[in-house]
Parts: C-alpha cells; sequence; structure tokens
C-alpha cells in the first residue's frame, strides 16, 4: 500500500498553443491539508479539475492509495472519493438548498421525490459542520459566503477522502472563513485528506500543513508551513522575494473635489464625508456595514437621497449612464456578473471603456486601442496568449484584471474600487497598488473599499470605517491601525 491517498505524475495539459500545464506532480497524504499556490494564471484550478474529471489531460497519470485511476469525468471522482468546491459556484438558484446539495441523487420512494429524507440527511450534514440553513429554502436567497458553505455540505455529502476547496475564502467574510478553517481541520482530524487553493497567506498559515507551488505550468517547489517563512512561499510563486508590497506614496492630496451629504438610502445612513484631489480615501468595515452600497449610491446604481456636490456643482448620479458621464468609474465587488463581456476578447472589454476618449472627433484610432491595452496587459501582468483572447478562457484572477484594466484605462476623475484585489496572486496585488498610487499622483480621487485591513494601511492617506450602514469614525494615518479600525467596526456610535 503506498503512503499516499493521491499521487499525480507528469500531468500536461495543453488548450490549443497554450500549456497550461506541462510535467505536473503532486502528492498527498490521509490528514494532511496540503495548499496549492501560485500566480493568477499558474495553472492551479486546472490541475484541480482534472483531479475532479472535470477537464481531461492531455496525458498523465493519477493514482489513488496506489492503485492507478482513470478519471474522465467527475462521476469517476467522485467514486474514488475525491471531491471539489469550485472557484466559480455551480448552482441552480430556483431550487432548494437541499435539492442543490442532492441534485441528480434525490431518494425516491416509490417514484416520489422523498422530501423527508432529503431534508434529514441535509440537516444531517449541516450539523457535522456546525452550519445551519433552512432546507427547504431557496439558493437564490443566500449570499455568496453562505453559498460556498452550502456548497462545501454538498462535496462532502459525497463520503469523500480527498476535497478540493478553489480559493473559498476570497468571497468570505472574517467570521465565515474562521468557520471554514474550523470545518478544514475537523475534516482532517476525520483523516480526510484537503488541497485548498488561495492567494491569501493567512490561509496557508491557519490550515496548511505544506504548500505546493506552480509557477507558468510546472511545479515551483513544495514547502512545510511550519518551517517556512512567507518570503520563501512568495519566491517559490514569482521567483523572486518581494523587498516591498506596498509602493511609497508619492501623490499629493489637493482641495476637496467632492462632497458628500446625508446620503440615505434603505442600506446606509445619513453618511456624510468629503473627497480631495489625489486622494485615496480608504473605507473598512464588516461584511454587510454598507460599503459596496456606498459605492453604488455614489455611481448611480442605487436611488437615494441626500447630496453629491462635485467641484462645487450639485449633482444626482440617477444611473450608471450618469456616473460615466461626470467621470466616475466603479470596479464592482461581483465582477463576474457585472463587469465583463466574457465571449469578446480582452482588446474589446478594455476598450469598451475608452471608447470615447479614442474615438475623439469620431474617428477610431485602432493603433491606440492597441498601445492602450497592452500597456494594461503588461502592467497588470495578465496572462494570456494575447490581447485578443477571449475573456472566458482565462484563469478567474486573470478575468479580475481585465475588469480593473478596463476600469484604470477609462481615467476617470473619480475612482470607486470594491475590493480591487480579491482573488489576485501577490505579484499583481503589488503592481494594482502601485497603479493606485501613480492614478493618484494623476489627480485622480479614488476610494478604495477593502476588507483587507493591511491593504486599506498601506495605500490609504485616511480611512473611513463603517457600521450597519452607517459612519462609525474616520480615521487619519497616523490614528490608523488594525485595532482603531476594528474597533470602530464594531462599534454601534455612528458619526457626523
Ligand atoms: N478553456 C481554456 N482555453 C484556453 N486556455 C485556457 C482555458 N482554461 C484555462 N486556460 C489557460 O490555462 C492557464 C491556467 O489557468 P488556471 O485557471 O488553471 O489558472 P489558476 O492558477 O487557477 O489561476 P487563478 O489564480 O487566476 O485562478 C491560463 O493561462 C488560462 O488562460
Ligand atoms: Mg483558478
Amino acid at each position: 500500500m503506498s503512503d499516499f491517498i493521491l499521487e499525480m505524475k507528469h500531468i500536461y495539459k495543453s488548450y490549443g498553443g497554450i500549456h497550461a500545464l506541462s510535467d505536473v506532480g503532486l502528492d498527498l497524504k490521509a490528514g494532511e491539508v496540503l495548499c496549492l499556490c501560485g500566480e493568477n494564471g499558474a495553472g492551479k484550478s486546472t490541475l484541480m479539475k482534472i483531479l475532479a474529471g472535470v477537464e481531461t489531460p492531455t496525458e498523465g497519470e493519477i493514482y489513488i492509495n496506489g492503485r492507478p485511476v482513470r478519471i474522465t469525468k467527475p462521476i469517476d471522482a467522485f467514486n474514488e472519493g475525491i471531491s471539489m468546491v469550485h472557484q466559480e459556484l455551480v448552482q441552480i438558484e430556483e431550487m432548494t438548498v437541499a435539492e442543490n446539495i442532492y441534485v441528480g441523487r434525490f431518494k425516491t420512494k416509490a417514484g416520489f421525490v422523498d422530501k423527508k429524507a432529503l431534508r434529514e440527511n441535509t440537516l444531517k450534514l449541516f450539523e457535522e459542520l456546525d452550519i445551519f440553513f433552512e432546507p427547504d429554502s431557496l439558493v437564490r436567497q443566500y449570499s455568496v459566503a453562505n453559498r460556498q458553505l452550502i456548497e462545501i455540505a454538498k462535496a462532502l455529502s459525497h463520503n469523500c477522502s480527498i476535497i478540493i476547496f478553489d480559493e473559498p475564502t476570497a468571497a468570505l467574510t472574517i467570521e465565515e472563513t474562521e468557520k471554514l478553517y474550523r470545518i478544514i481541520r475537523r475534516l482532517k482530524q476525520k483523516g480526510m485528506a484537503v488541497i485548498l487553493i488561495s492567494h491569501r497567506m493567512e490561509d496557508i498559515y491557519a490550515v496548511g500543513d505544506r504548500v505546493e507551488v506552480l509557477k507558468d505550468g510546472e511545479n515551483s517547489g513544495t514547502l512545510r508551513v511550519s518551517e517556512s517563512k512567507v518570503d520563501d512561499i512568495v519566491k517559490l510563486m514569482i521567483g523572486r522575494t518581494m523587498t516591498q508590497q506596498f509602493p511609497h506614496k508619492t501623490n499629493q492630496v489637493g482641495d476637496v473635489i467632492m462632497e458628500v451629504k446625508n446620503l440615505t438610502n434603505s442600506k446606509i445612513s445619513n453618511i456624510s464625508f468629503d473627497l480631495r484631489r489625489g486622494e485615496v480615501l480608504g473605507v473598512a468595515g464588516l461584511v454587510g456595514a454598507g460599503r459596496t452600497e456606498l459605492l453604488r449610491a455614489i455611481f448611480g446604481l442605487d436611488a437615494c437621497e441626500g447630496n453629491l456636490t462635485l467641484n462645487g456643482k450639485r449633482i444626482v448620479n440617477q444611473s450608471p449612464m450618469d456616473g460615466l458621464k461626470r467621470g466616475f468609474a466603479l470596479v464592482p465587488e461581483d465582477r463576474k456578473d457585472q463587469g465583463l463581456i466574457l465571449n469578446q476578447s480582452i482588446l474589446q472589454n478594455i476598450v469598451l471603456s475608452i471608447l470615447k476618449k479614442m474615438s475623439a472627433w469620431g474617428i477610431m484610432k485602432p493603433k491606440k486601442e492597441t498601445v492602450v491595452c497592452e500597456e494594461y496587459i503588461q502592467k497588470l501582468k495578465i496572462r494570456a496568449s494575447g490581447k485578443n483572447m477571449i475573456v472566458q478562457m482565462l484563469s478567474g484572477g486573470n478575468q479580475q484584471k481585465v475588469v480593473l484594466g478596463k476600469c484604470l484605462a477609462s481615467k476617470p476623475e473619480i475612482l470607486l474600487l470594491d475590493e480591487p484585489t480579491r482573488g489576485v496572486d501577490v505579484g499583481a496585488k503589488a503592481e494594482i497598488y502601485k497603479i493606485i498610487n501613480d492614478l493618484a499622483c494623476e489627480g485622480i480621487s479614488i476610494i478604495v473599499v477593502s476588507s483587507e485591513m493591511t491593504e486599506l494601511l498601506g495605500i490609504s492617506d485616511r480611512i473611513l470605517v463603517m457600521h450597519e450602514g452607517y459612519l462609525s469614525g474616520e480615521l487619519s494615518m497616523n490614528e490608523a491601525s488594525e485595532e482603531a479600525i476594528m474597533r470602530l467596526a464594531i462599534s454601534h456610535e455612528a458619526v457626523g
């Protein structure tokens, strides 16, 4: 019997001319939590999709407990005890929680779905995981984070011995992330093997036993978590250590460009603040505090009461078109739904937002388009075969970079960023921070919503903190710290 519950050997995968994986190997022991890391486009999701039977490798061998297996369809993977929680959730919104978990496997009693058994099984699963959702409620009503937990329950319902998580914490709140860590530790104790894809070092150090790093579709190295520093992991990922994650701030904060007064709707209450030219204004708060809703109201996506004054003039953005016309741009939190035309190329997507600028005097300038597009592909290190690659074919993180590139290229006067580095690798994060600083230097004012406090502390000129729809405080960079932010984020007193 082999020491390993899983071995993948000499795995190759190419898409047309692109080698997503070449000669990759991976092994795993029972009770081990293996973190799979690497830059956006390194091949992490592809390798795991092969294991889960969603993709077929061009070449390669897979062994379970030393026995060679053939996995060509998801059902083969299930039969070998392998379950995967995907990066992009695939759920049927109009079905109930229980139906989603047992889809295609309903227990039938004389030809009818045995609703009672379905419900009981679902509740038992939730109990094991220490989570609860009403089995008969529709999946549609739940947040991405909660749906993720439902997906985990589904993965476990297959009685698996290997479970794969593809970036599960990207959409989770701090508390939900803690819950997931608890679940992973519990699975480990039960002797299951876990593979966790994540860009977050916190995840690796919280639950990981070992890290396997991929780089450009090849193995870059493996490290024991307890014996490695963040720098060691980063070096395997990007080929060098990162001296500095945050840029030296060089922007000059100017005069007030926008005044926000008593902004109110069903999600936000009485929010007032000023934004200055060339300023990076951070917005902190727990998930659900109304940060996204604040950006949406400013941009014109949601109706609100109150006043916006831009360059001394009262304005109302009644629609995103109003916002765009007045020089606002928004990078939404949920980029998949709101940001991209998936079946078009990177070029077409990036150019969409700058068409106006490119077609001055009514004439399109294709050359200029190409230059701008290539500039952003390079700046954001978008891993693609070229500017004409269809966005759908890009890895998750690279798709996010395209949305960001699209907004940045539009050179707005006021840039609204909602979790701009979510799902993006460490190297690209540093690039995005640098671009934010560069834009501020050009006089662009930027409001950044982020759940990563280190990020806000590293790039902001000032930080607003929200709690349950209110502004609970404002911190200058002298006053700001993780503790100060947290204190305000859970405080019940509104300011202003
Ligand atoms: N259907 C496809 N057609 C062409 N290329 C593809 C396809 N699917 C993936 N690729 C390419 O394979 C490479 C690896 O992608 P993969 O999704 O595995 O990356 P990843 O490591 O999961 O990245 P991320 O951190 O961004 O999620 C990328 O260069 C991607 O563009
Ligand atoms: Mg991926």
